[in-house]
């Protein structure tokens, strides 16, 4: 079936694989979906019916026959939940986001094996996943790990979500294996999707094929998320099938990047070193570039942090120690490493990754708090080694806010209190926007008058206070018109937000909502018997 797709889409990919003969879509492939209407167009107005709450949200999932995977575990999650939901709009705005990486992003999904001829380290065997962020045709790693991450308990007794997500690590392993700076990827080529053209002039070392890679963007955080997704899923599943040779290849891979990553401006006679990674973009936006011809502002020896060229908002960093995301490398090493001994792993391997772990953990307090005038003890988004700090917070995770979110640390610890007051706070943070409409957390990508629903989100899912944990989900439903959650809304103008269709905001509303019906079931059912996903 894949075979006959790549060759109705064209000779020039086609030509590029070598396909065999065991290859089994697992999912309904993109050639019997011919005639579904573009989830991008179909996203951008209102489809029936329509909740009867106040905001009336319509119904946006795709008709059965367009849903790019079905599982009927996740309809009963759906149906279970919104039974009990007292508000209408909820009810809808979670039917809707729950699904919506199973019905709008699953690209490809199949079991067979294939070698690419043009980048011949990869080999496509075994169960392969291809997940798009929603209206750009082209998987970013964190963001699909984060797609994901509902379905990861479901994948215990479902084998059908197991094979989607075992897939989807083995394919980010094959990203991770042949472009580990990359943070962007194209449909793999057995899949005969046609690669999506990306317009922007990047200058980028090490170079890349662009039949691979959508782009290039090194962020530190990709990397973690691809040992988070394996993480989560021997946590859920206890299977160690995902400890493929090519698992471990890519495990390698990380941790060499790192060690380059870790590597300092100027050597120990002060003299500069090229980093291996440099990127430049012709563009009118600084937040596209780095500086020093693609370099980066210089970063201290001595410091033990890694650096990240760009933010998970794909902004490029000020300062390259990203506090965020080091903290989240540690947590995952340390995962990493406890997921390995579990399974009675290789212990020279686990010892290692336990003290980068450690070590990293050490750099982020380290070098990461300062003693601020008004706040006291805090965390600084960005830091040099140098003392140089940038300090603010941005709505993408990792962020500072998100940081007990991601294991660092418990919500409760002083520094991280002070922080989260200062970076919910117009004074404390540059990036905490306000209107007469909407209000929180956003960033400089999608500029200074909208705020990011992503933040409430993680708001929410930081506090144990009831009113906070209703307001942020009020305001949150109530800049959802689409029936879908937004990438960011005008703090002026609540019907006026980008991207319809991001599929990571509905897999982190849904997630929030699946929290609250475990821990505090109260603020949105009629009664107080908690919700717990079934594994
Ligand atoms: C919640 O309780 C109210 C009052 O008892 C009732 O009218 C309503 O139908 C209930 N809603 C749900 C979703 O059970
Ligand atoms: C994938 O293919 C292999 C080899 O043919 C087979 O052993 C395995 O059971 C298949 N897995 C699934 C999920 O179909
Ligand atoms: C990609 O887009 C650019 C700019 O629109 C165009 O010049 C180029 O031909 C396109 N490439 C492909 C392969 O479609
Ligand atoms: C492992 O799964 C359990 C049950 O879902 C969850 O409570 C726990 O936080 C998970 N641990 C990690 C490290 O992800
Ligand atoms: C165990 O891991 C270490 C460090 O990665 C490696 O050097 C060694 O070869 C591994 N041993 C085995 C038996 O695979
Ligand atoms: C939604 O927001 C608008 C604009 O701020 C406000 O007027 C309205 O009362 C809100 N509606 C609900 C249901 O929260
Ligand atoms: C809970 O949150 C509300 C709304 O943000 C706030 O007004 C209130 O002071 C908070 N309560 C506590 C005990 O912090
Ligand atoms: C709010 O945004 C919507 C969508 O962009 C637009 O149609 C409407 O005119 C805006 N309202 C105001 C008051 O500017």
């Amino acid at each position: 079936m894949i075979v006959s797709t790549a060759a109705a889409i064209g000779a020039a990919i086609a030509l590029s694989v070598l396909p065999r003969a065991n290859a089994a879509a697992l999912h309904k492939p993109a050639l019997a979906r011919r005639d579904c209407p573009d989830y991008t167009d179909y996203s951008q107005s209102p489809h029936s019916p329509y909740s009867d709450g106040p905001l009336h949200l319509p119904f946006q999932r795709p008709t059965a026959e367009c849903r790019t995977f079905v599982s009927e575990s996740v309809e009963k999650v759906i149906s279970d939940v919104t039974s009990r939901l007292v508000d209408p709009d909820l009810a809808m705005l979670f039917t809707n986001a729950l699904p919506n990486t199973l019905d709008t992003t699953i690209a490809w999904h199949v079991n067979g094996s294939w070698v690419h001829k043009r980048s011949p380290k990869a080999t496509w065997t075994g169960t392969q996943s291809f997940v798009i962020t929603g209206d750009i045709n082209a998987e970013w790693l964190r963001d699909s790990v984060n797609q994901l991450m509902n379905y990861q308990t479901l994948a215990k007794s479902d084998t059908a979500l197991y094979q989607l997500i075992l897939g989807a690590i083995n394919t980010q392993a094959e990203f991770i294996i042949n472009y580990p700076f990359c943070g962007a990827f194209q449909p793999p080529s057995p899949s005969g999707l046609a690669p999506t053209n990306n317009t922007q002039i990047d200058t980028v070392t090490p170079n890349y094929d662009h039949s691979f890679v959508y782009e290039c963007k090194y962020e530190l955080d990709s990397l973690a998320s691809f040992l988070s997704l394996g993480n989560q899923f021997y946590n859920a599943t206890k299977s160690t099938e995902y400890l493929s040779d090519r698992w471990y290849t890519a495990l390698d891979t990380v941790l060499k990047t790192l060690d380059e990553e870790a590597q300092p401006t100027f050597d120990s006679n002060g003299q500069y070193v090229t980093n291996i990674y440099t990127w430049q973009r012709q563009t009118t936006l600084g937040t596209e570039t780095l500086s020093l011809t693609g370099e980066g502002n210089p970063l201290n020896r001595g410091v033990g942090l890694i650096r990240s060229a760009f933010r998970p908002s794909d902004d490029a960093t000020i300062f390259g120690y990203f506090i965020p995301a080091n903290a989240m490398m540690s947590v995952q090493l340390g995962r990493t490493a406890d997921t390995l001994e579990a399974v009675g792993g290789n212990k020279t391997l686990v010892e290692g990754l336990r003290t980068r772990s450690v070590n990293l953990r050490k750099a982020v307090w380290e070098h990461g708090v300062f003693e601020h005038p008004t706040y006291g003890k805090v965390f600084a988004f960005e830091v040099d080694g140098y003392g140089g700090r940038n300090v603010m917070d941005d709505a993408n995770i990792p962020s500072l806010l998100a940081l007990p979110y991601l294991g660092f640390l418990d919500v409760n610890d002083e520094t991280y209190q002070n922080t989260r007051k200062m970076v919910l706070s117009a004074d404390g943070n540059p990036y905490y926007l306000s209107g007469s409409a909407f209000h929180g957390i956003g960033g400089p990508h999608e500029g200074l008058t909208t705020a990011w629903p992503m933040s409430l989100l993680v708001q929410a899912q930081t506090t144990d206070n009831d009113t906070e944990i209703m307001d942020c989900i009020n305001l949150v439903i109530n800049s959802s018109r689409l029936g879908l959650i937004h990438e960011s809304i005008n703090v002026n103008n609540i019907t006026d937000y980008t991207r319809p269709w991001f599929a990571w905001a509905n897999s982190l509303f849904s997630q929030t909502i699946l929290k609250i019906a475990e821990e505090k079931p109260h603020l949105i059912f009629n009664d107080s018997t908690p919700y717990v996903v079934p594994t």
